[in-house]
């Protein structure tokens, strides 16, 4: 079937089956930044926006995003950009797998929430896994960029 999205402000027609998932049809579609670690909606690896809402794209099906706009880390790369500066400031940037899809809650995470208090900011990233880093950094980094230090 074919479907009609707006990924990061460009409308875009897609071939999806039925059972597709958008994480997999973003990279079919050349969006690499859109990654895949556990499939099961355990790692965060995958959240893009929908709507400017965080969404998992492993399990979302693909005909559920028609006519409705994606953004992934291309689409948001001024931004990305300045909270990686400060995650490398910090320390909290190793292998920087679990990054786009870290980095996309974090963002979102700016644009809901006004000076969440730090048990907000991690019940925010539940969601959101990283094998490397031990999270101290990353949320040093976080309140930084959210100015609730
Ligand atoms: S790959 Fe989607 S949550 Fe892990
Ligand atoms: S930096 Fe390696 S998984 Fe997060």
């Amino acid at each position: 079937m074919q479907i009609e999205v707006i990924v990061n402000l460009k409308k875009i027609k897609m071939e999806v089956d039925a059972n597709e998932f958008l994480a997999d049809t973003l990279r079919k579609y050349g969006i690499l930044s859109v990654r895949k670690g556990c499939d099961t909606t355990c790692c965060g690896l995958c959240t893009v926006w929908i709507d400017d809402k965080p969404t998992l794209s492993c399990t979302t099906l693909s005909f559920r995003a028609n006519g409705r706009k994606i953004t992934t880390i291309e689409g948001v790369h001024k931004e990305a950009n300045e909270f990686a500066q400060i995650l490398v400031a910090e320390g909290a940037e190793q292998c920087g797998f679990c990054s786009p899809g870290f980095i996309m809650t974090v963002l979102a995470m700016k644009n809901e929430l006004t000076n969440p208090t730090e048990e907000t900011i991690v019940h925010y990233l539940t969601g959101n896994l990283c094998r490397c880093t031990g999270y101290m950094g990353q949320l040093r980094a976080i309140k930084t960029y959210l100015g609730v230090l």
